[in-house]
């Protein structure tokens, strides 16, 4: 089981881990070059999650779920991963609408339809649904949420997007898409990250790994939390709970970056993965092997936003 309550780093320990973790990968792998070129266009979307889904179910969760698992206690469970679709269920009333952006192998679509029989559910994503037998209401549309027309403006009651939108570059033509079709008073449950500082105020290591955590998640540069704060209110939501969950998703983190860490440890194996493999699937290890002081170095931050129409 991996309790963390016992091994708790301070920030400054992790931020120096960071630093050690960067030197020692630039010893066998070229991380400028890494970090450079093509990273969140829609083909790279696709294809991290598609060269990503077996790594997701075998080390993530067999059944579906690709968020982190929120932890009150400090010990990992594999049932925290339904506090995210819990909380959001008590947003549904009955005979509500329901829009999902970003819904991934449908785990938490599935979930909150079959928890909620009455209300319809819609989910959009790049990639189709893959799950057999989905409830009766559930529609969906492979499609780029950024622009939903088949929405009218006013017509949804509650919307939510589990770490997703920090894949996309124009957040708030996102947003303002997500006001349009909410009906006044509607809800947008938000799960994403943030930085807990402007990139430029990071020393160049960190930054260094921001770049890799955004490109090991196909993942546009991370932004800081007010600037996150900026684009909602600039499209019209307001704010209503911001709940800051770092510490909660410490357990999963370092579950992760004890799997990436037996990797890494082993210099002859870890570079001839970086060789062979293709580099979506590496960088998924390297983002498992950051992540976790990412959070306790006070890097970047993981939240879960209440926002209304
Ligand atoms: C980390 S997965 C999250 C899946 C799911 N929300 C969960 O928590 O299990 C992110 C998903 O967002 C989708 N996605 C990212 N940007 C998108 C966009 N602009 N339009 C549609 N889907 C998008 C990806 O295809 C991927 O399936």
């Amino acid at each position: 089981m991996y309790d963390i309550s016992y091994s708790i780093m301070s920030s400054q320990e992790s931020i120096n881990q960071l630093q050690a973790k960067i030197d020692y990968m630039s010893q066998f792998v070229d991380l400028e070059k890494f970090i450079k070129g093509d990273k969140n266009s829609q083909k790279q979307i696709l294809s991290y999650y598609r060269i990503n889904h077996w790594a997701y179910k075998k080390f993530h969760s067999q059944d579906g779920f690709m968020h982190f698992r929120i932890s009150k206690n400090g010990v990992y469970s594999d049932q925290d991963v339904y506090h995210q679709p819990n909380f959001i269920s008590q947003f549904i009333t009955e005979n509500a609408k329901v829009v999902e952006l970003g819904f991934g192998q449908g785990s938490n679509i599935v979930y909150l339809a079959n928890r909620h029989p009455d209300a319809q559910f819609y989910g959009c994503d790049l990639e189709r649904l893959k799950k057999k037998n989905p409830p009766q209401n559930i529609c969906t549309f492979q499609q780029d949420y950024s622009t939903l027309p088949q929405f009218e403006d006013n017509s949804i009651n509650v919307v939510y997007a589990i770490e997703t939108i920090v894949h996309n570059t124009d957040k708030e033509k996102i947003y303002k898409e997500v006001y349009r079709i909410l009906k006044p008073n509607g809800v947008f449950i938000v799960y994403d990250y943030a930085l807990d500082a402007d990139f430029d105020s990071f020393n160049p290591h960190i930054q260094k790994v921001i770049a890799l955590i955004s490109k090991g998640g196909a993942a546009a540069i991370i932004e800081s939390l007010e600037q996150m704060h900026a684009h909602y209110t600039n499209s019209g939501l307001t704010i209503e709970q911001d709940t800051d969950y770092t510490r909660e998703i410490l357990p999963d983190l370092k579950r992760l970056e004890q799997k990436a860490g037996k990797i890494m440890q082993k210099q002859k194996l870890a570079k001839l993965m970086f060789r062979c493999l293709p580099e979506q699937f590496v960088a998924n290890i390297i983002l498992g092997y950051l992540g976790y002081d990412f959070g306790n170095g006070n890097v970047g931050s993981y939240h879960e936003w209440v926002l209304r129409k």
